[in-house]
C-alpha cells in the first residue's frame, strides 16, 4: 500500500473513492494551514531537510529532501491492516476487532481521540519560537521534524473523527485549531501542554519526558478494538521514536558537554566557561519529568477500567502480558499517602491501570539516567526524582514529597523548593545561552555537537536554507 502523493491530501485509505470524506476534510485542510501559519515555526527558512512517508511498511518508509515548510505533504498513513486481527482484552477478548464504532462506545471513543489529537498541534505551538535561537543547523532541522510531524499527527485524529464521528467528530476537528498551548480563553487540555518551551533546554526534556508519555498513551490506543485507531497509533508510533531519538541526544550531548567543563576545570560552577550546571540540568530532569508524570491522570480510575474492559484502550504490550487480560481478579501495589505517610496499598488491577502504563514509562526514563549517568564517568550522579514530588495530579496532589521521597510539610517545602526546580535565575542563565548558531557544521558552545548527521549526512551539510 503505497501513499499517493499526486492527492491534495496524501494518504493510504482510499480518500479519493470517498467523496464526502475527501470533501470534508479538503474543507478542513485551509483552516489547518492557517493554523501553521500562525502558530507553526516562527523563524522564516527557504527549505529544509525533512523526512517523509512514503509507504508504512517495514522498509524504506521515509524519503529525505529539501521542502519549503509551508509546502510539507501532511498526509493521513494507517499502518497495514491485519485482517486476522483480534481484541486482545477485556469482555470482547478473541472476537474480531471493528472497523465502525459501536454506538455505545462513540462518545468514549471520540473523547480519547480528541485528547490525543489536542497534545499534537499544542507542541507545535509550545516550541514555535525555538527556531530563533538554534544550536545549529542540524538541531534546527531536528526541531522541524519534529514540529511537521506532530502536525501530521494532528491529521491523523482529525481523519478519525471526520471519518467514524459524524457532525460531531467534524466540530470537535475545528476546536483543536482552536484552543492554543497557555491561551487564557481556550487552553489545550492536559497541563503540560500549556507550560512553555521557552528554551532548547527544555526541548530536548520535553521531547525526552513528555514526548514519551505520549510514546506511553499511543501504545496504549495501539492495542485498542477499534482498528482504524490502532493502525493511526501504530504508525505514529514509528514517527515517534525520531522525536525520543531528539530528546535522548539532546540531554546526552548537553551533559557531555556539562561533564567535559567539569573536568577541565575541576569545578561544578562551569557558569563562566558557557556550560550548563550540573545541578541545573537536575533541576530541568526534576521539573519535566513530575509534570510529565501527571499525564498519566490519577493512580485509580474507573473510567480507565471501564475503558479497558470495553476494548477501547488497552495496556502497553497488551498481548505480551501473561495474564487473563480482564484482571476481574487481579491486585497490585501503588503508593499512596496515608494518615500523612507514604503507604503501599493494594488495588484491583482493574482501576490502577493508570498507574501500571506509569511504571512502564518510568522504568523507560530511568534507561536516559543510565546513560547520562555513563557520560558523566563519575563527575556527578544525575536521578530520576520520587514519583511523588512536584505533584499536581493523582495520589501525591495537594501534598509535598522530596526528590528523594520523604514528606515534609509545607513551609520546608516553600523554603527548600528552589534547589529542586528551576529558579528565575536558573532559567534566565540558560535563556541567556540561548543564541542561534545558523552556520553549517557549528554547534553553541553549551553542548557537544551530535555523533552523527542525519540520514548519513555530514554534520556540516545545509540541512536548513535561511
Ligand atoms: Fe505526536
Ligand atoms: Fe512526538
Amino acid at each position: 500500500m503505497s501513499i499517493d502523493y499526486g492527492e491534495r491530501i496524501p494518504n493510504n485509505v482510499n480518500l479519493a473513492e470517498d467523496r464526502r470524506l475527501q470533501r470534508a476534510l479538503e474543507s478542513w485542510q485551509p483552516g489547518f494551514l492557517r493554523w501553521w501559519g500562525e502558530m507553526g515555526p516562527a523563524l522564516p527558512t527557504q527549505d529544509v531537510y525533512l523526512r517523509t512517508a512514503v509507504a508504512v511498511g517495514r522498509e524504506g518508509w521515509a524519503h529525505f529532501d529539501h521542502v519549503a515548510l509551508p509546502d510539507y505533504r501532511w498526509g493521513i498513513f494507517l499502518a497495514e491492516r491485519d485482517p486476522d486481527r483480534r481484541i486482545a482484552f477485556g469482555q470482547h477478548r478473541g472476537q474480531p476487532v471493528w472497523q465502525q464504532v459501536p454506538g455505545e462506545f462513540r462518545a468514549e471513543l471520540q473523547r480519547l481521540i480528541v485528547v490525543q489529537g489536542d497534545t499534537e498541534p499544542a507542541s507545535v505551538e509550545q516550541q514555535r519560537r525555538l527556531g530563533l535561537t538554534a544550536p545549529s543547523l542540524y538541531d534546527l532541522r531536528n526541531l522541524f521534524q519534529v514540529n511537521v510531524e506532530e502536525g501530521r499527527h494532528l491529521w491523523a485524529m482529525v481523519y478519525l473523527l471526520h471519518a467514524y464521528f459524524g457532525r460531531s467528530g467534524r466540530d470537535e476537528a475545528d476546536a483543536l485549531l482552536l484552543r492554543n498551548s497557555g491561551s487564557e480563553d481556550s487552553p489545550r487540555i492536559l497541563g503540560a501542554f500549556n507550560e512553555e518551551t521557552p528554551d532548547w533546554l527544555s526541548f530536548f526534556m520535553f521531547t525526552y519526558f513528555t514526548d514519551r508519555d505520549g510514546k506511553y498513551q499511543l501504545g496504549t490506543l495501539k492495542e485498542s478494538a477499534f482498528d482504524p485507531l490502532s493502525r493511526t497509533c501504530e504508525f505514529m508510533l514509528k514517527e515517534e521514536a525520531h522525536h525520543m531519538f531528539v530528546g535522548t541526544t539532546g540531554v546526552d550531548r548537553v551533559v557531555e558537554r556539562t561533564a567535559t567543563l567539569m573536568r577541565e576545570h575541576d569545578s561544578d560552577d562551569i557558569q563562566k566557561y558557557g556550560g550548563i550546571p550540573i545541578d541545573v540540568i537536575q533541576k530541568y530532569i526534576n521539573f519535566h519529568y513530575s509534570v510529565s508524570l501527571d499525564l498519566f491522570g490519577g493512580e485509580t480510575s474507573t473510567n480507565v477500567a471501564n475503558y479497558y474492559t470495553a476494548g477501547l484502550k488497552g495496556r502497553w504490550q497488551e498481548e505480551r502480558r501473561k495474564d487473563d487480560h480482564l484482571l476481574t481478579e487481579a491486585a497490585t501495589t501503588v503508593q499512596q499517602v496515608v494518615d500523612g505517610r507514604l503507604t503501599d496499598v493494594r488495588l484491583p488491577a482493574l482501576t490502577a491501570l493508570n498507574a501500571d502504563l506509569r511504571g512502564e514509562y518510568i522504568a523507560d526514563c530511568a534507561t536516559g539516567l543510565t546513560r547520562w549517568n555513563r557520560i558523566l564517568d563519575g563527575v556527578a550522579t544525575l536521578y530520576l526524582p520520587h514519583v511523588g514530588f512536584n505533584r499536581q495530579v493523582g495520589a501525591f496532589a495537594g501534598h509535598h514529597v522530596t526528590p528523594d521521597g520523604r514528606l515534609i510539610d509545607r513551609a520546608t517545602w516553600e523554603l527548600d523548593r528552589d534547589r529542586w526546580l528551576p529558579t528565575s535565575a536558573d532559567k534566565a542563565y540558560v535563556h541567556g545561552l540561548m543564541r542561534p548558531v545558523y552556520e553549517p557544521g557549528k554547534i553553541a558552545a553549551w553542548l557537544a555537537p551530535p555523533r552523527n548527521g542525519i540520514n548519513g549526512r555530514p554534520l556540516d551539510y545545509e540541512y536548513v536554507h535561511l
